[in-house]
C-alpha cells in the first residue's frame, strides 16, 4: 500500500515542486540549476508524504495540500544542502549523486539553499498550489517559520555541530533530534492537518503526538541505517556518523536498543491515531513504513 501511495504522492509533489525552478533570466540559469538539481533528484519525499496522508486524515482531499507538501520538500533540501557542505558534515554523496557543492561549487550550494528556504514560503502562499483563506495560511507561514528556524531544525543543526565527539545523555540526544529533524516532521503533519480546512483542536492535538513520535523515529532509524546499510542503498555515504563521531541513538544506547527504541515511537504514534478512522490508514503505514525503511 505504501509503495503505491508514494508513488502517487511523489508524482503530484514532483510535478508542483519542478515548476518553481525555471530560471527567469538567463543570469539566473546557474543559480536555478543547482536549486534544481538539490531537489528533483530522487529524494524520498516522506515529509510531502506526511503532508498529503495529514490532510486526507481529516477528509480533505490530498491536492489540498500540494503548497504545504511542496514547502516542507524545499525546507528538507535546502536543509540537507547546507547539512552536506565542507563546514558541517562535509559530505560528497547525497541521493546517490554528488552533493551540490560538488557538483556545482560551494557558494552556489549556500546560494541555492537560501533561495530554496525563501520559495517554501513562496508555495504556502501560492493560491495556484493551495486555495486557500488568508487566516490558514498565516497559521501556515508562522509554523513552518518556527519549525524551520532558530527554535526547530537551524537549532538543531546548532546543537549537533556543537556536539561532535561530545557524550550526550539520552535527555539531551533526544533534544537534539527533536529540533534538527522532528521539528520540521512535525510541521509537515501540522501543515497538511492546516490545508484540510478541518482541522480542529483535539485532533491537531492528537496528530502532533503522532508527529512528535514518528519524528524522533524518524532520526533514531537514520541512525541505525548509517551504521547498517551499505552507501549504494543509502545513497549517502554509510558510517559517517561514525567517522566524524557524532552522538546518535546506536551509539549512546547499542544497536538494539536503538531499534527497540524505535518501535516504540512508533506503536506510541499508532495510539496517538486511534480516535481516526479509515482516513488515517496512510499516516499509519507512514509510521510503520518509517521505522521499517532500508534508506
Ligand atoms: C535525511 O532525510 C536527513 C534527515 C533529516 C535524517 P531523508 O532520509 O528524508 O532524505 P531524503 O529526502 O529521502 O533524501
Ligand atoms: C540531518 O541530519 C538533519 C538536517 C539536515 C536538518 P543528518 O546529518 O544525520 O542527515 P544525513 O544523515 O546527512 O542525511
Ligand atoms: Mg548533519
Ligand atoms: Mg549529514
Ligand atoms: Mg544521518
Amino acid at each position: 500500500m505504501i509503495a503505491t501511495y508514494q508513488a502517487d504522492c511523489q508524482a503530484r509533489v514532483d510535478a508542483a515542486l519542478e515548476a518553481l525552478f525555471v530560471a527567469p533570466s538567463t543570469e539566473l540559469q546557474r543559480l536555478y540549476a543547482a536549486m534544481r538539481y538539490s531537489v528533483m533528484n530522487g529524494g524520498k519525499r516522506v515529509r510531502p508524504l506526511l503532508a498529503y496522508a495529514a490532510c486526507q486524515a481529516l477528509g480533505a482531499p490530498a491536492e489540498q495540500a500540494n503548497g504545504a507538501a511542496c514547502a516542507v520538500e524545499l525546507i528538507h533540501a535546502y536543509s540537507l544542502v547546507h547539512d552536506d557542505l565542507p563546514a558541517m558534515d562535509d559530505d560528497d554523496l547525497r541521493r546517490g549523486q554528488p552533493t551540490t557543492h560538488k557538483a556545482f561549487d560551494e557558494a552556489s550550494a549556500i546560494l541555492a539553499g537560501d533561495g530554496l528556504q525563501s520559495l517554501a514560503f513562496s508555495a504556502l502562499l501560492d493560491p495556484g498550489l493551495s486555495p486557500l483563506a488568508d487566516t490558514i495560511r498565516l497559521d501556515m507561514v508562522r509554523t513552518l517559520a518556527q519549525a524551520a528556524g532558530p527554535a526547530g531544525m537551524v537549532g538543531g543543526q546548532a546543537i549537533d555541530l556543537g556536539s561532535v565527539g561530545m557524550q550526550l545523555d539520552q535527555q539531551a540526544l533526544e533534544y537534539m533530534h527533536r529540533h534538527k529533524t522532528g521539528a520540521l516532521i512535525e510541521a509537515s503533519v501540522r501543515l497538511g492537518a492546516l490545508a484540510s480546512a478541518r482541522a480542529d483542536l483535539n485532533k491537531l492535538d492528537a496528530l502532533q503526538t503522532y508527529a512528535q513520535a514518528i519524528g524522533l523515529a524518524f532520526q533514531v532509524q537514520d541512525d541505525i541505517l548509517d551504521i547498517e546499510s551499505d552507501t549504494a542503498t543509502l545513497g549517502k555515504r554509510q558510517g559517517a556518523d561514525i567517522a566524524r563521531d557524532k552522538p546518535t541513538y546506536p551509539a549512546l544506547l547499542g544497536l538494539q536498543a536503538a531499534k527497540a527504541y524505535a518501535l516504540e515511537l512508533r506503536d506510541q504514534a499508532l495510539v496517538a491515531l486511534e480516535g481516526f478512522g479509515e482516513n488515517a490508514e496512510p499516516l499509519r503505514a507512514l509510521a510503520r513504513y518509517i521505522v521499517e525503511r532500508r534508506h
